[in-house]
């Protein structure tokens, strides 16, 4: 028996809300590994939203689509999730959320308590009944907590006749390792 790892975790979770020909949001496309992973998921009948506030990201994500034949069924926006509502008004198969900041990038470029609830109150209007919204959440740099604390908050509130919240972390690992919140639709 081996427990996955956060970010696995909730690939898996994303894997089975998802089919050909569904709808799905990177929140936080950063290099574009999720995107990647939503876009061969939705299929060619499928289309992907994903958002970074840095042109480095954008470029890091097209790139990685382009490489894997991807990009005609992406939309890679370079603006805030917090703006998400202006780029569709469609139901949502599966959002993912990757917190903090771009892996060999600016660490001081986070995201922020404020436009992440902002987004997750977009993305739970409109997720699809068994739709799932996926957030890795990381502590360790500075506002990491104060995030952590306001999605909580946010998200522990959810009426629990129409949603279903987990939170699922590995306690016994060092250097303050991601944990995981899920959010579906009922
Ligand atoms: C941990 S990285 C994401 C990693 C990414 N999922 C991947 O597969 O490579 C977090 C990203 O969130 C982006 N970010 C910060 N604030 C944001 C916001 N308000 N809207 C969208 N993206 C934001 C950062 O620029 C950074 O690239």
């Amino acid at each position: 028996m081996v427990f996955q790892k956060p970010l696995l975790f909730a690939r898996e979770l994303v894997s089975r809300s998802l089919e050909t020909g569904c709808c799905a949001v990177d929140a936080t496309c950063g290099n574009g590994h999720d995107t990647v992973f939503l876009a061969e998921l939705v299929g060619r009948d499928g289309s992907v939203l994903a958002f970074d506030i840095q042109p480095q990201a954008i470029a890091a994500t097209r790139q990685r689509l382009a490489v894997n034949g991807l990009l005609e069924r992406v939309r890679v926006v370079e603006a805030s999730h917090a703006e998400m509502a202006a780029y569709s008004q469609t139901a949502f198969d599966a959002v993912m959320f990757n917190l903090g900041y771009l892996p060999h990038g600016d660490h001081a470029i986070v995201t922020e308590p404020e436009s992440t609830v902002a987004a997750l109150h977009f993305a739970t209007k409109q997720l699809s009944k068994g739709g799932v919204i996926t957030i890795l959440v990381y502590t360790g740099h500075e506002g990491g907590r104060e995030e952590w604390e306001k999605v909580r908050e946010f998200s522990s509130v959810l009426p629990q006749q129409l949603f279903t919240v987990l939170e699922y972390r590995l306690i016994n690992q060092k250097n303050n390792s991601p944990f995981l919140l899920a959010i579906t639709r009922l």
